[in-house]
């Protein structure tokens, strides 16, 4: 069963030396955070993703900048534009997603459930429709 992206909203601390935002390991994912990773130096016009994952957890937050993330779960396509550093983007297992469209200096910050794992990616799009729509 595909899980259903959605935007969280992080817990902040707001003051006059500056805002803070953070993103406890299961408590705000609802997954184990056991890889962490960022993409920065993204040229504009870049497009990244272009994937699918058969397990892995990924909550999206744009630490800095702007990007949009589509995704796609075989049925159903929709955009989010994220742009601020309070909000998280889920994305489960099952669901397509193109990074595109990156502001200049963004840096979009990716806390995942799992080790990196080659096997876990469908990087072919036509495979990863085939497998989705075969779920019930
Ligand atoms: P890629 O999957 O193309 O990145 P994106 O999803 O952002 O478009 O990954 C780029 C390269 O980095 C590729 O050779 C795989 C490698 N990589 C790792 O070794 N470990 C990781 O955790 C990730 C995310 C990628």
């Amino acid at each position: 069963r595909v899980k259903p992206c959605r935007l969280i909203g992080l817990e902040q601390h707001h003051d006059e030396r500056g805002s803070l935002s953070i993103v406890e390991s299961e408590w705000t994912t609802g997954f184990p955070i056991r890889r962490i990773y960022y993409l920065h130096n993204t040229r504009t016009g870049t497009a990244r993703g272009a994937h699918a994952h058969r397990a892995l957890e990924q909550l999206f937050v744009a630490a800095h900048g702007s990007f949009t993330v589509k995704v796609d779960d075989g049925h159903r396509q929709r955009a989010y534009r994220l742009d601020d550093p309070g909000t998280g983007l889920y994305v489960g297992p099952m669901v397509w997603r193109d990074i595109t469209d990156f502001s200049d200096d963004s840096v979009c910050l990716v806390l995942a459930s799992e080790h990196y794992d080659e096997t876990d990616y469908y990087r072919d799009y036509a495979a990863f429709l085939e497998d989705v729509r075969r779920q019930p």
